[in-house]
């Protein structure tokens, strides 16, 4: 099992081609006027082989992006703008938004597969574990036979680190650990492309978490599959992801590669998201906090929602919301190219507004 997965090249497919691509895509919950805007505008892009982190506070829209990508969005959830892009390992180009029911269900779980948030609690008590991965596997192969379905469940079980015995426990026999993996094996029995995981690490101990995070690296390796990786701890996804999108009140404030985020966040809200989190390993730093509370998604405030809680807050901050692009440290090149924030502080045509970046956001 890998520790570090930060320099594991993927295993299959070439690193750089999308296979996830959500551009623009907004999402309101409620149909009248005083709809609240959850997404606004949000472009992410997943590449073959990666893994994404997603990070942001809780209710920043987290869950909302990933069902929305997906058409799992529960209403009063309605994509209002945007499209969804798979792209299959055939290089045929899905327009996701515009799948029928039918094409839905044929590519759910081989294209796109999702552990949804809290979903290990979501096991039915009354059925042994193996039981009810078997019906996992019948309801998308209804012509299995049963025997052939619970052999399938035991190396499903087997690749996420459990013993095939435990196929017969209950869900209460099991440690949130491995009612995780099961989840997880779940996921995979029909060996999607795409994983997407809502918070699979949350309920759990460190420990756990640690677990966890080293099992889906170790499994991306194996079955070449990427991982969009969600969570409101940023500092686990040093751990195991190749990029990370940061995440505030319903927008990206920021994309780069991982450890150029977690050496250097350029946006004053990754900077102070970092702080509030002690990472799993690494030196130790102090705990600072975010000082403040995100936004009201129904009163949005006119200019950047991280202003009011922002240390180099200015005047254009309060009056024009900052869009993601590429920052004045783009002129660098290198891997500040790679690298897009929505902070008018690196603003290219602003310079930083006066040309100087607070020290803290420039080194
Ligand atoms: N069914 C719903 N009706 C109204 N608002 C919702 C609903 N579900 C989520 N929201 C709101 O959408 C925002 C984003 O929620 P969510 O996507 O669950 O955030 P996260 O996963 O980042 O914690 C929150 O402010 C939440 O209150
Ligand atoms: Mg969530």
């Amino acid at each position: 099992m890998t520790a570090s997965t930060l320099d594991v090249p993927a295993p299959t497919g070439t690193v750089g081609e999308p296979v996830l691509e959500i551009e623009n895509l907004s999402v309101d919950y409620g149909y009248t006027d005083d709809a609240t805007h959850v997404l606004r505008d949000v472009s992410l892009t997943l590449h073959r082989g990666e893994v994404l982190g997603l990070a942001g506070e809780s209710g920043c829209g987290k869950s909302t992006l990933a069902y929305a990508a997906t058409r799992l969005l529960p209403p009063p959830g309605l994509i209002t703008s945007g499209s969804v892009h798979f792209t299959g390992r055939d290089g045929q180009r899905t327009d996701v938004l515009r799948q029928s029911d039918a094409e839905l269900r044929a590519s759910r779980w081989q294209d796109t597969a999702i552990v949804f948030q809290g979903a290990m609690n979501s096991l039915n008590p009354v059925y042994r574990i193996g039981r009810q991965i078997a019906d996992g596997i019948l309801a998308h192969r209804p012509g299995m036979r049963r025997k052939e379905a619970w052999d399938q469940a035991a190396s499903l079980l087997e690749m996420v680190g459990i013993n095939a015995d435990r196929l017969r426990d209950f869900p209460h026999q099991l440690s949130g650990g491995m009612r995780q993996r099961v989840m997880i094996a779940m996921a995979l029995a029909l060996d999607p492309q795409v994983l997407i995981m809502d918070e699979p690490t949350t309920a759990l101990d460190v420990v756990m978490q640690r677990q966890i995070v080293e099992e889906i690296a170790d499994l991306r390796e194996r079955l070449g599959f990427s991982v969009v990786f969600i969570t409101h701890d940023v500092s686990l996804l040093i751990e195991i992801a190749d990029r990370i999108a940061i995440m505030y009140a319903g927008d990206i404030v920021e994309d780069a590669g991982a450890q150029d985020v977690y050496r250097r966040p350029r946006h004053p809200y990754s900077a102070a998201l970092l702080h509030s989190f002690p990472p799993l390993r690494g030196e130790r730093r102090e705990l600072t906090g975010i000082p403040g509370s995100p936004p009201d998604m129904q009163k949005m405030p006119p200019g950047c929602p991280f202003a009011p809680r922002c240390a180099h807050v200015t005047d254009v901050c309060r009056q024009v919301r900052p869009v993601l692009g590429p920052t004045a440290l783009a002129d660098r090149g290198g891997r500040e190219a790679e690298r897009s924030v929505a902070c008018h502080l690196h603003d290219a045509d602003l310079e930083g507004i006066d040309g100087t970046l607070p020290a803290d956001l420039a080194r």
